[in-house]
């Protein structure tokens, strides 16, 4: 069996629902506390193992790339000033020589034509496609334990969570076999069924790990649910091929492409983080007790 060694991070996006904010900023550039999303699923990359990052961008988000750079004048004026805090926090942001690689994404066509423009970076192994808008808080990063299933059962591996019925139309949804704890067997896929055609209420968080084989399927440009080309579409092929299964996600997801989700996520992961908490606490009390006004 293959390791998992290439991860995908679709961020070609426009980011039009954070306008003006995403003008001239990446959507995936927003911070979450003082981290920026994108940076949060590649730690979880990096803690799953992963060597290669292979971003999927378009025009105007090279911003993403120079974050995991060096930027050598950042650390010698923070260096020179003694602050060390501030430069590990800079220095742990830097990938490897050669570890991130950069394919355009030219035409917005949907989730699966930009997974599909990776194709050969991708070559033939496994590979992880992390959704950095879907922020997860959990005690063990969620891509880590997805490799764990993968290593156990092979094949390709989701994340899934329990969403209410009447939501199934914002998700990829599966048809779900033997279930066995956290792990699901997996019959089918669907992309954003309505709720009386869902085949459960189990849908997709945008955490992958797929046999390359999806590619072919993805190379033929079909387009299903909003007229787009969809990843569920082609992962479906998949099912029956090779062992497929989704994990029940083990901890919180954030929703960070909308501007509810965003806002939690920053109070969530704040409420974290034991240098803010308490004012954060307190802060949040005060607003609560004055939203009225
Ligand atoms: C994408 C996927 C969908 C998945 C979702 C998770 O949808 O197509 O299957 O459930 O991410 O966030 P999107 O949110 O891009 O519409």
């Amino acid at each position: 069996m293959k390791p998992v060694r290439k991860a995908i991070f679709p961020v070609a996006g426009l980011g039009t629902r954070f306008l003006p904010a995403t003008k001239t900023i990446p959507k995936e550039m927003l911070p979450i506390v003082d981290k920026p999303l994108i940076e949060y699923a590649v730690d979880e990359a990096r803690a799953a193992g992963i060597e290669e990052f292979i971003f999927v961008t378009s025009r105007g988000k090279s911003a993403i790339e120079d974050h995991f750079d060096s930027n050598p004048e950042l650390e010698l004026t923070l260096q020179g000033r003694g602050k060390e805090a501030e430069l590990a926090a800079v220095n742990a942001t830097q990938l490897e020589p050669g570890q991130i690689t950069a394919v355009r994404q030219m035409a917005p066509l949907g989730l699966g034509h930009a997974v599909w423009c990776a194709r050969n970076l991708i070559g033939d192994e496994p590979f992880a496609v992390l959704l950095a808008d879907d922020l997860i808080m959990s005690d063990r990063p969620t891509l880590v334990e997805m490799v764990e299933a993968y290593e156990e059962h092979g094949g390709s591996v989701v994340s899934l969570m329990e969403v209410p019925r009447e939501q199934t139309s914002r998700y990829g949804v599966v048809d779900p076999g033997v279930i066995n704890g956290h792990l699901v067997e997996i019959r089918g896929l669907v992309e954003k069924p309505d709720p009386a055609a869902a085949p459960s209420n189990l849908a997709i968080v945008g955490r992958y790990i797929l046999q390359p084989e999806v590619m072919t399927y993805l190379g033929r440009g079909e387009t299903g649910a909003g007229n787009e080309i969809q990843l569920t579409d082609s992962m479906l092929e998949l099912v029956g091929q090779s062992p497929f299964h989704g994990l029940i996600l083990n901890g919180r997801r954030f929703d960070c492409g909308s501007k509810v989700g965003f806002l939690e996520a920053g109070i969530g992961f704040g409420l974290r983080r034991a240098d803010i908490r308490d004012d954060l606490r307190i802060s949040i009390t005060e607003l609560l007790s004055n939203s009225g006004d």
